[in-house]
């Protein structure tokens, strides 16, 4: 802190050339009458003639010598300081006041600290911090995304057993029920029974080969086809549902060369869960978009619809197997196409927003 200095204008060394502070001496009436070695290096001033007689305002942007001397003494003060070639450089200051027989304003002292490196700190270190997050974001999708390929694994390994220890039995069951069949007449009530049975048993062999297939992906048959023909063939296999509840088809689809080496009944499989998913969310009218884009590396398709949504809380939960939200959903269509997905080296990424829509959006490699 300068204090006791007497600050007339003078070229001769100053009591404070040697302060590693920046030092600025003003008169009552904003004139420059001292500046310290410091001060003219932070300014980039090589000598203090320069400025010695200018007003502060020459060094200070918006500087407000009113404001200034009605405050005195300020601590602390957040500046701009004006170098050469109106270069602005952020300081603290403090500003003091030197007066005569404690009453008149004799000088105006402003020892300021170079903000500009703590600046420069605050901005890196905002950055990596913005980073971090976004490493930290990456790393949490990613043991999701482990958490969902060992869950997947396990339903594996229990799909199979239950394969194994039901398959067979199951198959004598239902051979043992065609042959009861055979035994009543068509008019004969048990019969009916007889029906029921075999309906419900075949939905249970039905459900047991799903699972299978979502927990152990055939092996694929890759060949090149074009994805824009397949999600053609989507699209007219979902043709009369989608007339009937009164949906809007919009394609957009990309100019560049939609062929991809992939499985294409997998795949289509895979896509027509994801249109179906979308077509029953919108049971009352709307609009299906189907949209692709092609870089030198992936291909994008996303299917957006504008149906009811996905809560918050379920949106973690739609590709575990036999997750259902619908009254007779089996819960596997998801499931079945992450897998379709996942074998082809790709990614399955969904947004949802309640009571607007949601829009699945796939990821194929290119090679
Ligand atoms: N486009 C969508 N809009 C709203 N909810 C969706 C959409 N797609 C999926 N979901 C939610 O994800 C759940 C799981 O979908 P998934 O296809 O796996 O099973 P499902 O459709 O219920 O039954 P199924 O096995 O017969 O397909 C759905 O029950 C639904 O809650
Ligand atoms: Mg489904």
């Amino acid at each position: 802190m300068i204090s006791g200095m007497d600050a007339t204008v003078n070229n001769q060394g100053s009591p404070f050339d040697d302060l590693i502070d920046n030092v600025i001496i003003a008169s009552p009436e904003g004139l420059i009458t001292e500046i310290n070695p410091a001060a003219l290096n932070l300014l980039g001033y090589g000598r203090k003639e320069e400025l010695l007689g200018r007003s502060m305002c020459k060094v200070c942007k918006d500087f407000s010598l009113e404001k200034i001397t009605a405050n005195l003494p300020l601590e602390n003060c957040e500046m701009i300081y004006l170098g050469r070639r109106e270069k602005e450089i952020p300081v603290h200051v403090n500003i003091t006041a030197r007066r005569d027989h404690q009453t008149a304003l004799n000088s105006i002292i402003f020892s300021a600290r170079d903000m500009s490196k703590t600046r420069t700190l605050i901005f890196e270190l905002t950055q990596s911090r913005e980073k971090l997050e976004s490493s930290y974001a990456d790393l949490r999708a990613s043991k999701d995304e482990v958490v969902r390929s060992e869950k997947l694994a396990f339903t594996g390994r229990i799909a199979a057993s239950i394969a194994h220890e039901i398959r067979n039995p199951l198959t004598n069951v239902i051979m043992g029920i065609h042959q009861c069949a055979k035994a009543f007449k068509a008019d004969d009530p048990r019969a009916k029974h007889v029906e029921i049975v075999l309906r419900n048993v075949e939905r249970i062999n039905y459900l047991i080969t799903e699972l299978l297939n979502c927990a152990r992906p055939p092996k694929l048959d890759m060949r090149a086809h074009d994805i824009h023909k397949l999600l053609e063939n989507v699209l007219a296999a979902t043709k009369t549902k989608i007339a009937s509840q009164k949906i809007q088809v919009v394609k957009s689809f990309a100019s560049k060369s939609a062929v991809l080496s992939l499985d294409k009944e997998q795949m289509e499989r895979a896509f027509l869960n994801i249109v179906i998913n979308a077509v029953e969310a919108m049971p009352k009218a709307g609009q299906l978009t189907i949209m692709t884009a092609r870089d030198e590396n992936v291909f994008v398709v996303k299917i957006q619809d504008t149906g009811k949504g996905i809560p918050d809380g379920d949106i973690i939960r739609i590709f575990d197997p036999f997750f259902s939200s619908k009254q007779g959903g089996v819960g596997l269509g998801l499931t079945i196409c992450y897998g379709v997905i996942v074998s082809h080296h790709g990614t399955i990424e969904v947004e949802s927003k309640l009571k607007a829509g949601t829009t699945f959006t796939v990821s194929l490699p290119v090679r």
